[in-house]
């Protein structure tokens, strides 16, 4: 049962205080931000303790087998495509994009749920992605994941007590007795009753439920949390409650986050800086400002064109919804040269015949466009060109040398790209 079809009289009274504000018992849905902002300010950058993650060129390529006895491989799924970023201590990250683009697929690269097919995943200055199971274990208490769906991420057979209490077990932390202690104190931090630990899952509600699975997630004390989608199947007050939650306990634990969701104004809410992902790839990436604000990349201006609260001004003013046309390509067989050239409303020969590289265009702002640019200001020339040594439709200049200034690799330099001079310049 979703947390919308429940009705108040069949809440305990704790559920009823948490869910009484929900928007459905009213007739006006209060928006995710005035919300949130009642009791916290958007989060901010601070760049000034270094990083705990980098992410670097990370690729996770699924094989497609063929039918039959003999199941030979016919393809890859590129889910993860060349991903590299960074995530600043006690900072957060937002991960965002369309359904199928690979954001849950890079939270479990970097939870090493999977096992990459290529790149690094420097946690604490070690690669992850190359470690075995036994190396990995004792930094996987350092990495936890929040999931999306509290209904079926918390096993419903066991009490709240042995789910919270179960990472201490396994990791043999603390003494037995002092499982119970850490259970109920990590329960307060969620704001559930410590008394409640030998209740089940079920007698939660939805909300509850995520301050479980967050409790759960921060047994260990992690020193990095990735939330996938944590409050998308929430109404919006309770929304607001978890991310205010969330806000808290980055503060007092001192942990970063890679934020994965597709709302994007709770991102902006929560995440001084965010990546924006098309087909397994980041097409844009930056400070908060430079992405909702400025944004240069044809696919991240139709998805903030699509929000009816994020403010127009994001877009260059423009008001009305820029629609994407036809759908999202297969992630098999993915388009040549940039991967959203099929529904890009301005691309161009050398769209389909270079990739574009992500080139920094400002102080935080990266963007993978051959024609980066503000909503109706977007260069006719192809900018990237001269930098990867082509002709303005993409056939090689014999006069140009492609520069080696051109990099994939994970965070922000000094210099980069002037997009109004067209050279690479220093802060
Ligand atoms: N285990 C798997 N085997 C094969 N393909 C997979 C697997 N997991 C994910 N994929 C594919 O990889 C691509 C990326 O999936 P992923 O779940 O990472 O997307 P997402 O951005 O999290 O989407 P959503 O917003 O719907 O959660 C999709 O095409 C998906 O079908
Ligand atoms: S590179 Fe071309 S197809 Fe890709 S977003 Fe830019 S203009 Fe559109
Ligand atoms: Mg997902």
């Amino acid at each position: 049962m979703s947390e919308r079809d429940t009705t108040a009289d069949e809440l305990v009274p704790e559920q009823q205080a948490e869910i009484e504000p929900a928007p459905a018992l009213t007739p006006e849905v209060p928006k995710f931000e005035e919300l949130a902002q009642q009791a916290h300010t958007a989060a901010a950058l601070d760049l000034s303790r270094g990083t705990v993650l980098e992410v670097d060129n990370l690729k996770m390529y699924f094989p497609v087998k063929s039918g039959g006895l003999i199941r030979r491989k016919v393809g890859d799924v590129q889910a993860v495509d060349g991903v590299s970023f960074e995530v600043p201590r006690g900072g957060s990250l937002g991960l965002v994009g369309e359904s199928g683009c690979g954001k849950s697929t890079t939270g479990r690269l970097i939870t090493r749920l999977y096992t990459p097919t290529g790149g690094r995943i420097l946690f604490e200055d070690r690669d992850m992605a190359k470690l075995s199971k036994r190396e990995l274990k004792p930094l996987r208490r350092e990495i936890q994941m929040i999931f999306q769906d509290p209904y079926t991420s918390l096993n419903p057979r066991h009490t709240v007590g042995a789910i919270i209490g179960a990472p201490l077990e396994v990791h043999k932390v603390v003494p037995k007795k002092q499982i119970l202690p850490r259970v109920q104190e990590l329960l307060e931090v969620v704001g559930l009753n410590p008394e409640h630990y030998n209740r089940y899952p079920n007698e939660f509600s939805g909300g509850q439920r995520q301050r479980i699975g967050i409790a759960r997630a921060l047994t260990l004390n992690p020193k990095l949390l990735v939330a996938d989608e944590p409050v998308s199947a929430l109404d919006v007050s309770i929304q607001a409650q978890v991310i205010n939650l969330l806000q808290d306990i980055q503060k007092e634990f001192d942990v970063a986050f890679l934020f994965i969701a597709h709302d994007l104004a709770v991102v902006r809410h929560f995440c001084p800086e965010v990546a924006v992902m098309y087909l397994g790839k980041i097409v844009e990436i930056g400070d908060r400002d430079s992405i909702y604000a400025h944004a240069h990349h044809p696919y991240t201006q139709a998805l903030l064109s699509a929000v009816p609260d994020i403010k127009q001004a994001a877009i260059g003013g423009r008001r009305e919804r820029i629609r994407l046309e036809g759908d999202v390509p297969s992630p098999i067989n993915p388009p040549s040269g940039c991967r959203f050239r099929t529904r890009c409303p301005i691309a161009q020969d050398i769209c389909a015949r270079h990739e574009p590289p992500l080139l920094q265009i400002g102080k935080r702002h990266k963007v993978a466009c051959h024609f980066p640019g503000p909503i109706g200001a977007h260069p006719d020339a192809p900018i990237t060109a001269r930098l990867l040594g082509t002709d303005e439709v993409g056939n090689p200049d014999p006069g140009a040398t492609p520069s080696p200034q051109i990099t994939n690799k994970p965070g922000f330099d000094d210099t980069w790209f002037d997009l109004d001079a067209k050279t690479f310049g220093r802060a």
